[in-house]
């Protein structure tokens, strides 16, 4: 069953207040707090775009004949990119050698034990480091290479995302960003934040209950979309764009596309590119569109009391 957008209500403007407050609390944290040094220690080759690799996260149970047919589709026209296939043991040695230089992030992603938390964070620390292409498993590319994703105006974009929920669903609705596909260059900015606004989360549940991080669980995290999923992605991106090109951005700016719009360094896709089945068009607006790139499957492995497969 394909997922709609959450429907704005009373209680979710109570959230947004909410929200705001932590939003406040984050940047005075921020401040206040002396924040190791951010840049990665590895140095990367320097490369003018977004390097040629597409990272997929492995679960316990590999590929199924689906997941093998949907990224064989991207692996087929993209002979020039780097496929690279993390297990979930691959993933904790990146994390533990490659974020060295933030042990606390080292210390909060070895030590969850919620699934589907530990995959959304993997894919915004390898972003952020490595740079490339996030793909989950149930994408398949629609003949489009990844090479001519990006228009050519476009090509210094630092971050590419793609709408999920943009068109068709009235006014009434909480926009969100697809996380399943994400293109980013290493160390940007907006890529530290997401992961910044997710930890900050982890340690606030920390404190608030009294736990360590093994014992933080799905009922302490609340809505997964909200916590490290596409809400959350959306909301520290758009926060972080406000903040790179100081001041506030407004949904309208970026919302009902049918072209790619860049803000800042931020190249924001139209819901076709990404999310075809998620947006509705008129037959007017239909021509006015870039084409499909990937489709989403929906297989939804870690919609489980888990958070995942965890065997
Ligand atoms: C954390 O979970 C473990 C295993 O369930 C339990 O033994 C321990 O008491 C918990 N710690 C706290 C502080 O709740
Ligand atoms: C950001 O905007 C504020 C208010 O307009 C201004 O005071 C400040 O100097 C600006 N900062 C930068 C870095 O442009």
């Amino acid at each position: 069953m394909l997922p709609s957008p959450k429907r704005l209500t009373f209680r979710t403007s109570g959230y947004y207040i909410l929200q705001a407050l932590c939003v406040l609390a984050l940047f005075y944290y921020l401040r206040t707090t002396s924040i190791q040094s951010i840049q990665p220690q590895n140095s990367h080759p320097k490369s003018d775009g977004i390097p040629k690799i597409i990272w997929y996260k492995l679960g316990p149970k590999g590929l199924n004949s689906d997941t093998r047919e949907w990224t064989d589709t991207c692996i087929r026209i993209n002979p020039n990119y780097r496929m690279e296939f993390l297990t979930d043991e691959d993933a904790d040695e990146y994390v533990k050698k490659s974020w060295k230089f933030r042990p606390d992030i080292v210390d909060i992603y070895l030590g969850l034990t919620i699934p589907i938390v530990k995959a959304d964070l993997l894919r915004y620390l390898l972003l952020f480091d490595q740079g490339g292409i996030w793909s989950d498993l149930d994408i398949s590319c629609e003949g489009v290479p990844v090479d001519d994703w990006i228009p050519q105006q476009h090509k210094a974009a630092g971050l590419v995302v793609g709408w999920e929920f943009d068109m068709g669903w009235g006014t009434a609705f909480i926009r969100q960003f697809a996380s399943w596909t994400i293109m980013a260059k290493p160390g940007s900015p907006h890529m530290l934040q997401v992961i910044e606004d997710i930890t900050a989360s982890l340690r606030g549940i920390m404190e608030k209950q009294e736990i360590p991080i093994q014992n933080v669980t799905l009922t302490m995290t609340g809505e997964i979309v909200d916590f490290s999923g596409p809400r959350r992605f959306t909301n520290s991106v758009i926060a972080s764009i406000g903040k790179s090109v100081n001041r506030t951005i407004k949904l309208d700016e970026i919302s009902q596309l049918l072209q790619p719009k860049q803000i800042g360094d931020v190249l924001i896709l139209p819901g076709v590119s990404f999310a075809a089945s998620a947006n509705t068009y008129t037959d007017e607006e239909k021509e006015q569109l870039p084409p499909k790139l990937v489709t989403h499957h929906y297989a939804g492995t870690w919609k489980n009391p888990e958070g995942g497969e965890t065997v």
